[in-house]
Order: structure tokens, then sequence, then C-alpha cells
């Protein structure tokens, strides 16, 4: 056996004391309690006519390992990732795909889950892509939607939280890759 390498002196061994993270926006009690909720519609909803999940790589990964959990419901899960070109901690508004998914979605009832919606580029372009595709019917679970001050968001069917227009990191949304396991949602401070 290898004795494992000593942590590196300048990595900090707690993640929740950087001071990168600002206040909390929710706790983990307050997402897995609506985590449930959502699942308990979608399962009520859904009931005669399975659904397909379809994540939103990277940031859906944790809210939808928890959401599939608590659906009762016959279902398949798939992911697919796209990117914004160039994008920092702007949106930059192009959208591509960068991983399909593996499954025919012809005549199926398809729910695209996505971590937070912030200018609505991503939900527009995989709206129009699926449109194109035969399925029976799409529909959008989002986690997180940010307050968007002139109403131009287009209706989402499943919404968690509307939070404020803030960069937010935790519970698989990231800073540079960074945050995704903490099991909160927190505010990124400002460098
Ligand atoms: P939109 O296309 O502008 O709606 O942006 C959606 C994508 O941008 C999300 O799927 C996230 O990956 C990313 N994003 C937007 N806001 C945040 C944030 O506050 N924290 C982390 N990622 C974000
Ligand atoms: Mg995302």
């Amino acid at each position: 056996m290898v004795a494992a390498p000593p942590p590196h002196p300048e990595q900090p061994t707690s993640q929740s004391a950087d001071p990168r993270l600002g206040r909390v926006v929710l706790d983990e009690p307050t997402l897995q309690a609506r985590v449930k909720e959502l699942a308990a519609q979608i399962t009520l909803d859904y009931a005669g006519r399975p659904p397909i999940l379809i994540g939103i790589l990277k940031g859906a990964f944790m809210f939808v390992a928890d959401l599939a959990r608590a659906i009762d419901l016959p279902l398949d899960i798939d992911f697919l990732a796209v990117s914004s070109y160039g994008a920092t901690t702007k949106s930059s508004g192009v959208v591509r795909m960068v991983k399909d998914i593996d499954v025919d979605v012809t005549g199926r009832h398809v729910i695209l889950v996505e971590d937070i919606v912030d200018t609505g580029a991503t939900l527009r372009y995989l709206r129009k892509h699926f449109a194109q595709r035969g399925a029976a019917s799409v529909e959008f679970c989002t986690l997180l939607q940010k307050e968007d001050p002139a109403g131009a968001m287009p209706q989402l069917r499943y919404v968690g939280f509307a939070v404020p227009a803030e960069f937010l990191v935790g519970y698989g949304l990231d800073a540079g890759e960074r945050f995704r396991n903490l099991p909160y949602i927190v505010v990124l401070n400002p460098e």
C-alpha cells in the first residue's frame, strides 16, 4: 500500500470555510423538502405516462439524483451537456450541444431538468431542439430561476425556487468547476 500524500499546504482542508463563500441562500433541509414536493407533483402529473428525465450537465447532476429517487414512477434517465461560448460568470447567450442524449424521444414525455435558469438562452435552445424530435411533450423542471425584473422569461412547468440575480454555487452549481459538492446553495463573494 502506498500512503496517501499529505494535503498540499496551500489547499484549505475545509471547503465550507472558503472566504469566497457568502451567505447561504438555500440550506440543505429547505432544498431537500422542495425537491420532494417537485417529485410528488411530477409523480401525480405523469401517472400513466412515464417520463424521461433529461438532466442538463453538469449543474443538474445532484438535483436529478435527488429528484429521481423521490419520483414514484417507472422512469428513464439520460443526460445532455450544453455549453455557452466563453462563459465565465456571465452567460454569453450562444448555446451549443456538447453531449447529446442516447435515447430516442419519439412519442415520449420529456422532462428537461436544469439547475438554474438565468437569461433563458439554454432553455430556448433546448425547447427548439426537442420540438424537432417528435417528443409527445416537453416540459422544464428547474431547481432555481433567477428573478427577472423584465418578466421576459419563458414559462416553466416546474420551478423549485426564485432566487436573486447573484452568482450562486453549491448543490451542483459551480464557479470554475468548484463548489458543486456543497449540499446547500450560497452566494459567491466577488473577488
Ligand atoms: P442561461 O442560459 O442564461 O439561462 O444560463 C443557464 C446556465 O448558466 C445554467 O445552466 C448554469 O450552468 C449557468 N448559470 C447561470 N447562473 C448561474 C449561477 O448563479 N451559478 C452557477 N451557474 C450559473
Ligand atoms: Mg447548467
